[in-house]
Protein backbone atom coordinates (compact mmCIF):
# COMPACT_ATOMS: atom_id res chain seq x y z
CA UNK A 1 0.00 0.00 0.00
CA UNK A 2 1.89 3.46 -1.04
CA UNK A 3 1.06 6.35 1.08
CA UNK A 4 -1.99 8.12 1.15
CA UNK A 5 -2.64 11.25 -0.58
CA UNK A 6 -2.51 14.41 1.64
CA UNK A 7 -5.71 16.35 0.41
CA UNK A 8 -7.73 19.41 1.07
CA UNK A 9 -11.18 18.98 -0.11
CA UNK A 10 -12.73 22.59 -1.02
CA UNK A 11 -16.18 22.99 -2.16
CA UNK A 12 -19.52 24.60 -2.23
CA UNK A 13 -21.85 21.77 -1.21
CA UNK A 14 -24.16 21.07 -2.68
CA UNK A 15 -25.37 17.51 -2.90
CA UNK A 16 -22.94 16.17 -5.13
CA UNK A 17 -19.94 18.17 -3.31
CA UNK A 18 -21.15 16.20 -0.52
CA UNK A 19 -21.40 12.89 -2.25
CA UNK A 20 -17.64 13.47 -2.78
CA UNK A 21 -16.63 14.41 0.36
CA UNK A 22 -18.74 10.94 1.06
CA UNK A 23 -15.84 9.10 -1.32
CA UNK A 24 -12.51 11.19 -0.56
CA UNK A 25 -12.98 10.35 3.39
CA UNK A 26 -14.49 6.20 2.62
CA UNK A 27 -10.89 6.44 0.49
CA UNK A 28 -7.86 4.89 2.02
CA UNK A 29 -5.99 6.18 -0.99
CA UNK A 30 -6.40 9.76 0.35
CA UNK A 31 -5.68 11.91 3.92
CA UNK A 32 -7.95 14.18 4.63
CA UNK A 33 -5.70 17.37 6.31
CA UNK A 34 -8.70 19.95 6.34
CA UNK A 35 -11.78 21.00 4.62
CA UNK A 36 -12.40 25.20 3.06
CA UNK A 37 -15.50 26.11 2.19
CA UNK A 38 -16.94 28.81 -0.71
CA UNK A 39 -19.29 30.59 -2.00
CA UNK A 40 -20.89 28.88 -5.08
CA UNK A 41 -24.37 26.78 -5.02
CA UNK A 42 -25.23 28.95 -2.11
CA UNK A 43 -23.70 32.13 -0.10
CA UNK A 44 -20.92 31.41 2.05
CA UNK A 45 -22.90 31.22 5.42
CA UNK A 46 -24.51 28.18 3.78
CA UNK A 47 -22.29 26.46 1.94
CA UNK A 48 -19.93 26.83 5.31
CA UNK A 49 -22.93 25.24 7.22
CA UNK A 50 -23.33 22.66 4.94
CA UNK A 51 -19.50 21.86 5.19
CA UNK A 52 -20.12 21.50 8.93
CA UNK A 53 -22.70 19.12 8.69
CA UNK A 54 -21.67 16.66 6.04
CA UNK A 55 -18.40 16.48 8.58
CA UNK A 56 -20.15 15.60 11.30
CA UNK A 57 -22.83 12.87 9.09
CA UNK A 58 -19.26 11.16 7.73
CA UNK A 59 -17.47 11.37 11.09
CA UNK A 60 -14.38 13.85 9.53
CA UNK A 61 -13.00 15.72 12.04
CA UNK A 62 -9.79 17.96 10.64
CA UNK A 63 -9.61 21.98 10.10
CA UNK A 64 -12.55 23.31 8.53
CA UNK A 65 -12.50 27.22 7.50
CA UNK A 66 -14.17 29.30 5.95
CA UNK A 67 -14.15 30.97 2.15
CA UNK A 68 -15.23 34.53 1.39
CA UNK A 69 -18.36 35.89 0.58
CA UNK A 70 -17.71 36.61 -2.95
CA UNK A 71 -15.61 35.67 -5.99
CA UNK A 72 -12.37 38.03 -6.85
CA UNK A 73 -13.92 40.01 -9.28
CA UNK A 74 -17.31 38.99 -10.69
CA UNK A 75 -20.65 39.44 -8.85
CA UNK A 76 -21.82 36.15 -6.80
CA UNK A 77 -24.13 33.57 -8.50
CA UNK A 78 -26.36 31.15 -6.51
CA UNK A 79 -27.77 27.73 -7.90
CA UNK A 80 -30.95 27.12 -5.59
CA UNK A 81 -32.93 25.81 -8.46
CA UNK A 82 -30.37 22.81 -8.13
CA UNK A 83 -29.31 22.68 -4.32
CA UNK A 84 -32.58 24.29 -2.60
CA UNK A 85 -32.66 27.54 -1.00
CA UNK A 86 -30.62 25.69 2.15
CA UNK A 87 -27.91 24.87 -0.91
CA UNK A 88 -28.37 21.22 0.41
CA UNK A 89 -31.76 20.18 0.54
CA UNK A 90 -33.71 16.96 1.22
CA UNK A 91 -32.63 14.79 4.37
CA UNK A 92 -31.71 16.31 7.95
CA UNK A 93 -28.63 16.65 8.62
CA UNK A 94 -26.17 16.46 12.19
CA UNK A 95 -25.73 19.95 13.54
CA UNK A 96 -22.19 20.42 13.48
CA UNK A 97 -19.60 19.03 15.44
CA UNK A 98 -15.75 20.69 14.57
CA UNK A 99 -15.52 24.16 15.42
CA UNK A 100 -14.98 26.50 12.75
CA UNK A 101 -11.17 27.80 12.57
CA UNK A 102 -10.03 31.52 13.44
CA UNK A 103 -8.23 31.37 9.96
CA UNK A 104 -9.70 32.11 6.72
CA UNK A 105 -9.98 29.21 4.05
CA UNK A 106 -7.09 30.57 2.29
CA UNK A 107 -4.88 30.81 5.56
CA UNK A 108 -6.04 27.30 6.71
CA UNK A 109 -4.80 26.14 3.27
CA UNK A 110 -1.55 27.78 3.17
CA UNK A 111 -0.65 26.08 6.89
CA UNK A 112 -1.76 23.00 5.69
CA UNK A 113 0.37 23.10 3.02
CA UNK A 114 3.11 24.78 4.93
CA UNK A 115 3.14 22.23 7.64
CA UNK A 116 3.03 18.92 5.62
CA UNK A 117 6.07 16.60 4.99
CA UNK A 118 4.09 15.97 1.79
CA UNK A 119 3.19 17.87 -1.12
CA UNK A 120 -0.87 18.38 -0.91
CA UNK A 121 -3.25 18.02 -3.82
CA UNK A 122 -6.15 20.12 -3.73
CA UNK A 123 -9.58 18.98 -4.56
CA UNK A 124 -11.62 22.23 -5.37
CA UNK A 125 -15.24 21.13 -6.53
CA UNK A 126 -16.57 24.51 -6.63
CA UNK A 127 -15.50 27.79 -8.18
CA UNK A 128 -12.13 28.45 -7.40
CA UNK A 129 -11.78 31.84 -5.53
CA UNK A 130 -9.96 30.00 -2.66
CA UNK A 131 -7.43 28.30 -4.70
CA UNK A 132 -6.67 32.04 -6.48
CA UNK A 133 -6.10 33.43 -3.86
CA UNK A 134 -3.79 30.97 -1.96
CA UNK A 135 -1.81 31.20 -5.50
CA UNK A 136 -1.45 34.87 -5.12
CA UNK A 137 -0.86 35.61 -1.15
CA UNK A 138 1.70 32.48 -0.95
CA UNK A 139 3.44 31.97 -4.23
CA UNK A 140 6.24 30.44 -2.74
CA UNK A 141 3.63 27.24 -1.65
CA UNK A 142 3.46 26.44 -5.28
CA UNK A 143 5.95 23.21 -5.13
CA UNK A 144 4.07 21.53 -2.08
CA UNK A 145 0.96 21.84 -4.22
CA UNK A 146 1.07 18.21 -6.01
CA UNK A 147 -2.03 18.74 -8.55
CA UNK A 148 -5.57 20.53 -8.25
CA UNK A 149 -7.53 17.75 -9.17
CA UNK A 150 -10.68 19.87 -10.22
CA UNK A 151 -14.43 19.48 -11.00
CA UNK A 152 -15.10 22.28 -13.48
CA UNK A 153 -15.40 23.54 -16.95
CA UNK A 154 -16.03 21.60 -19.98
CA UNK A 155 -14.03 21.76 -23.51
CA UNK A 156 -17.30 20.80 -25.29
CA UNK A 157 -19.68 22.59 -23.84
CA UNK A 158 -21.06 24.74 -20.68
CA UNK A 159 -24.07 24.14 -18.03
CA UNK A 160 -25.11 27.36 -16.66
CA UNK A 161 -24.47 29.36 -20.11
CA UNK A 162 -24.20 27.41 -23.50
CA UNK A 163 -20.63 28.59 -23.06
CA UNK A 164 -19.66 28.09 -19.63
CA UNK A 165 -19.63 25.03 -16.94
CA UNK A 166 -21.26 26.74 -13.06
CA UNK A 167 -17.78 26.68 -11.16
CA UNK A 168 -15.46 28.12 -13.85
CA UNK A 169 -18.27 30.99 -14.91
CA UNK A 170 -18.80 32.43 -11.03
CA UNK A 171 -15.42 32.84 -10.68
CA UNK A 172 -13.64 33.03 -14.08
CA UNK A 173 -10.72 35.66 -13.36
CA UNK A 174 -9.68 32.55 -10.40
CA UNK A 175 -10.10 30.01 -12.83
CA UNK A 176 -7.61 31.35 -15.78
CA UNK A 177 -5.23 32.14 -12.38
CA UNK A 178 -5.51 28.42 -11.46
CA UNK A 179 -5.29 27.34 -15.44
CA UNK A 180 -2.18 29.54 -15.72
CA UNK A 181 -0.16 28.44 -12.56
CA UNK A 182 1.72 25.56 -13.69
CA UNK A 183 0.61 23.63 -11.24
CA UNK A 184 0.07 19.82 -12.16
CA UNK A 185 -4.53 20.17 -13.04
CA UNK A 186 -6.42 17.29 -13.20
CA UNK A 187 -9.54 18.91 -15.02
CA UNK A 188 -12.93 16.69 -14.22
CA UNK A 189 -15.43 18.68 -16.40
CA UNK A 190 -18.51 18.35 -18.03
CA UNK A 191 -17.25 16.40 -21.10
CA UNK A 192 -17.07 13.95 -18.27
CA UNK A 193 -19.00 15.03 -15.77
CA UNK A 194 -22.03 14.38 -16.85
CA UNK A 195 -21.61 10.83 -17.99
CA UNK A 196 -21.33 10.20 -14.56
CA UNK A 197 -24.65 9.27 -13.90
CA UNK A 198 -26.67 7.65 -10.68
CA UNK A 199 -29.71 6.65 -11.93
CA UNK A 200 -32.94 5.80 -10.24
CA UNK A 201 -32.44 2.30 -10.48
CA UNK A 202 -28.66 2.76 -8.92
CA UNK A 203 -30.61 4.49 -6.00
CA UNK A 204 -31.88 1.26 -4.22
CA UNK A 205 -28.45 -0.19 -4.14
CA UNK A 206 -27.13 3.16 -2.03
CA UNK A 207 -30.20 3.20 -0.22
CA UNK A 208 -29.96 -0.71 0.62
CA UNK A 209 -26.77 -0.25 2.18
CA UNK A 210 -29.05 0.81 5.37
CA UNK A 211 -26.23 2.80 7.39
CA UNK A 212 -27.13 6.50 7.89
CA UNK A 213 -24.50 7.44 5.54
CA UNK A 214 -25.93 5.79 2.52
CA UNK A 215 -29.97 6.78 3.17
CA UNK A 216 -28.90 10.07 3.61
CA UNK A 217 -27.02 9.66 -0.07
CA UNK A 218 -29.45 7.87 -1.59
CA UNK A 219 -31.78 10.78 -0.26
CA UNK A 220 -29.40 13.50 -1.81
CA UNK A 221 -29.75 11.82 -4.86
CA UNK A 222 -33.05 11.98 -5.05
CA UNK A 223 -33.30 15.63 -4.27
CA UNK A 224 -30.37 16.02 -6.80
CA UNK A 225 -32.23 14.21 -10.16
CA UNK A 226 -35.38 15.86 -9.67
CA UNK A 227 -33.86 18.85 -11.59
CA UNK A 228 -32.08 16.91 -13.56
CA UNK A 229 -35.23 14.84 -14.74
CA UNK A 230 -37.06 18.26 -15.59
CA UNK A 231 -33.66 18.45 -18.00
CA UNK A 232 -34.46 14.66 -19.05
CA UNK A 233 -31.56 13.66 -17.77
CA UNK A 234 -31.64 9.44 -17.63
CA UNK A 235 -29.60 10.43 -13.95
CA UNK A 236 -28.18 12.18 -11.40
CA UNK A 237 -24.75 13.69 -12.70
CA UNK A 238 -22.23 13.26 -9.53
CA UNK A 239 -20.19 16.03 -11.30
CA UNK A 240 -17.92 16.80 -8.16
CA UNK A 241 -17.20 13.00 -7.27
CA UNK A 242 -15.41 12.69 -10.70
CA UNK A 243 -12.35 15.09 -9.26
CA UNK A 244 -12.51 12.62 -6.38
CA UNK A 245 -12.41 9.05 -8.60
CA UNK A 246 -9.54 10.82 -10.52
CA UNK A 247 -7.50 10.34 -7.59
CA UNK A 248 -8.62 7.13 -6.22
CA UNK A 249 -9.73 4.97 -9.39
CA UNK A 250 -7.99 6.66 -12.30
CA UNK A 251 -8.66 3.32 -14.23
CA UNK A 252 -12.19 4.55 -15.03
CA UNK A 253 -11.55 7.13 -16.87
CA UNK A 254 -10.34 7.97 -20.14
CA UNK A 255 -7.90 11.29 -20.13
CA UNK A 256 -6.58 13.57 -23.09
CA UNK A 257 -3.55 16.22 -21.84
CA UNK A 258 -4.20 19.70 -23.52
CA UNK A 259 -3.86 23.51 -22.76
CA UNK A 260 -6.96 24.76 -21.50
CA UNK A 261 -7.41 28.74 -20.77
CA UNK A 262 -10.79 30.42 -19.31
CA UNK A 263 -12.71 33.84 -21.24
CA UNK A 264 -13.02 36.59 -18.93
CA UNK A 265 -14.77 38.20 -21.20
CA UNK A 266 -17.36 38.22 -24.26
CA UNK A 267 -21.55 38.39 -23.98
CA UNK A 268 -21.61 34.74 -24.97
CA UNK A 269 -18.34 32.81 -23.95
CA UNK A 270 -17.37 34.65 -20.36
CA UNK A 271 -16.35 31.40 -18.31
CA UNK A 272 -15.76 29.48 -21.15
CA UNK A 273 -12.87 27.27 -20.64
CA UNK A 274 -11.49 26.35 -24.06
CA UNK A 275 -9.45 23.61 -25.16
CA UNK A 276 -6.54 23.07 -27.62
CA UNK A 277 -7.26 19.58 -28.62
CA UNK A 278 -4.98 19.73 -31.51
CA UNK A 279 -2.10 21.87 -30.24
CA UNK A 280 -2.49 24.58 -31.86
CA UNK A 281 -2.29 26.89 -29.44
CA UNK A 282 1.41 26.91 -29.37
CA UNK A 283 0.80 26.54 -25.52
CA UNK A 284 2.11 22.84 -23.81
CA UNK A 285 -0.56 21.01 -21.90
CA UNK A 286 -1.26 22.66 -18.76
CA UNK A 287 -4.16 20.01 -18.05
CA UNK A 288 -5.17 16.28 -17.87
CA UNK A 289 -8.78 16.84 -19.21
CA UNK A 290 -11.35 13.62 -18.67
CA UNK A 291 -13.28 12.73 -21.07
CA UNK A 292 -15.12 9.47 -20.61
CA UNK A 293 -15.93 7.22 -17.46
CA UNK A 294 -17.11 3.87 -16.89
CA UNK A 295 -20.40 4.57 -15.29
CA UNK A 296 -21.20 1.52 -13.58
CA UNK A 297 -17.89 1.13 -12.03
CA UNK A 298 -18.01 4.90 -10.86
CA UNK A 299 -22.16 4.00 -9.49
CA UNK A 300 -19.88 0.89 -7.93
CA UNK A 301 -17.27 3.16 -5.81
CA UNK A 302 -19.83 5.30 -4.80
CA UNK A 303 -21.77 2.04 -3.18
CA UNK A 304 -18.79 0.49 -1.83
CA UNK A 305 -18.15 4.04 -0.25
CA UNK A 306 -20.89 4.09 1.69
CA UNK A 307 -20.47 0.45 2.83
CA UNK A 308 -17.41 1.67 4.90
CA UNK A 309 -19.51 3.56 7.11
CA UNK A 310 -21.48 0.81 8.52
CA UNK A 311 -23.22 -2.56 7.18
CA UNK A 312 -26.74 -2.77 8.69
CA UNK A 313 -27.58 -6.30 9.45
O1 LIG B 1 -21.51 22.53 -12.80
C1 LIG B 1 -21.49 21.62 -11.74
C2 LIG B 1 -20.80 22.20 -10.55
O2 LIG B 1 -21.50 23.34 -10.07
C3 LIG B 1 -20.75 21.23 -9.34
O3 LIG B 1 -19.58 21.47 -8.61
C4 LIG B 1 -21.94 21.63 -8.53
O4 LIG B 1 -21.79 21.34 -7.14
C5 LIG B 1 -21.94 23.11 -8.74
O5 LIG B 1 -20.99 23.68 -7.83
CA1 LIG C 1 -19.73 21.94 -6.23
Amino acid sequence: MTKPIPVILDGDPGHDDAIAWVLAKASPQLKILAVTSVCGNQTIEKTTYNTRRIMALIGLDVPVAKGDPRPLIAEPIIAPVVHGQSGLDGPPLPEPKTELSPLSAVELMAQTIADSEEPVTLIPTGPLTNVAKLLLAHPDLKPKIARISLMGGGVRMGNWTPAAEFNILVDPHAARLVFRSGIPITMAGLDVTEKALVCPEDFGRIRAVGNPVAVTVADWLEFFYQFHKTMDYPGAPIHDAVAVAALVKPEILTAREMYVDVEVSGDYCMGCTVGDWYGTSGHAPNATVLLDIRREAFVDLLVEAVKTYGEVE
